[in-house]
């Protein structure tokens, strides 16, 4: 059998992925229709499809640092068309289709309520929506957690408001995020919101995304303060020892969403070992706008110096769109990595 079957058969799980990352062509355009929406410079499906093959795939020789800027550009304007719970059911659940082709049987996926509060829509229709796909999702062999992601280029005041509109959910929401543009928005500007997550009885992570400015520092902070003190793992969690990492610091988050960074620096190197927290690593998506030689060889030295490092495809609709239009992840990623 060859590598890319043998990946693409393995069970996974798949832990960075924005589920607003997985917006195809084809449900945008659905949406758009149902809800009176114009998608500027597109007349039909098919022009919707090659406007994703063609401008949001990175070019050769597109400055790398300007890359998640411009990308986040496009993946806030799509989503205009996501209105109703419907709506938001079927986003989730297309994914959870493309989970089960790709054996992936736990997906820990984020999304991102202000980027839809902030238009008008309800924090309530976005949780029911994706609460009744996650309800079906084992249905198709997948179970589905969710992580609310908070926009970090949004004001600190947006992010408590978001936190408050969450409580009635905190049942059913696992982990509190940090997503979006990095630059001036380390995240100690959420401290506030990160504190009240923990006392949800939420999980703690960050994106710490790759190459971006004073990104070594967010790292620091994230890995030994961010949302204070851990909860005391119990005996359960101890015990089986593949499922939880036994976090060695007091505080800080419980992992970090990319990372890619902590390869740079001895010191985060050990820090990060000690504090025993996993990165969620997305190459695929670096190493199109980096080069593969930018991004194997810090996967390697993380994994080598032993810190915890899962592979995920992020935002598989943009950034991993194949030449033929379809959505890719997490199984090609693997088998790219192993081969
Ligand atoms: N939101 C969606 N995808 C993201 C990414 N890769 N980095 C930061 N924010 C995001
Ligand atoms: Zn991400």
């Amino acid at each position: 059998m060859d590598i890319t079957n043998f990946v693409s058969e393995l069970p996974k799980c798949e832990q960075h992925l924005h589920i607003e990352g997985t917006l195809t062509a084809e449900r945008r355009w659905l949406c758009a229709q149902a809800n009176r929406i114009d998608i500027p410079g597109v007349r039909s499906l098919e022009e919707l499809k090659k406007q994703y093959l063609t401008e949001y795939l990175y070019e050769e020789g597109q400055d790398a640092t300007r890359y998640l800027q411009e990308f986040l550009e496009v993946y806030y304007a799509s989503m205009n068309v996501l209105l109703t719970e419907d709506d938001f059911y079927h986003l989730a659940l297309d994914y959870i289709k493309v989970a089960r082709s790709q054996n992936i049987r736990y997906l820990e996926a984020f999304f991102d309520p202000q980027a839809h509060t902030s238009r008008g829509v309800g924090f309530d229709t976005v949780m029911n929506g994706l609460l009744r796909a996650q309800k079906k999702a084992p249905m198709y062999g997948v179970q589905v957690q969710w992580i609310l992601c908070i926009v970090r280029d949004m004001s600190a005041d947006s992010a408590l408001e978001t936190i408050r509109q969450a409580e009635p959910y905190k049942g059913k929401i696992i982990a509190l995020g940090l997503d979006s543009d990095e630059h001036n928005n380390p995240p100690s500007k959420f401290q506030e919101t990160f504190l009240i997550a923990r006392s949800y009885g939420w999980k703690i992570t960050a994106h710490c995304d790759v190459d971006q400015k004073n990104t070594h520092d967010h790292i620091h902070y994230a890995v030994t303060q961010l949302g204070g003190k851990k909860h005391k793992p119990a005996a359960h969690e101890i015990e089986n020892s593949e499922l939880y990492l036994t976090p060695q610091l007091e505080s800080g988050a419980d992992r970090i969403d990319h990372g890619l960074n902590v390869a740079d620096k001895p010191e985060l190197l050990e820090l990060v070992k000690k504090a025993n927290v996993g990165l969620t690593l997305c190459p695929m998506g670096y190493q199109k706008h980096l080069g593969p030689h930018n991004v194997f060889p810090k996967v390697v030295r993380l994994h080598r110096y032993g810190i915890p490092i899962t592979l995920n495809s992020d935002d598989p609709a943009y950034l991993v769109y194949s030449k033929t239009g379809t959505i890719l992840g997490v199984a090609e990623g693997a088998a790219f990595f192993s081969n």
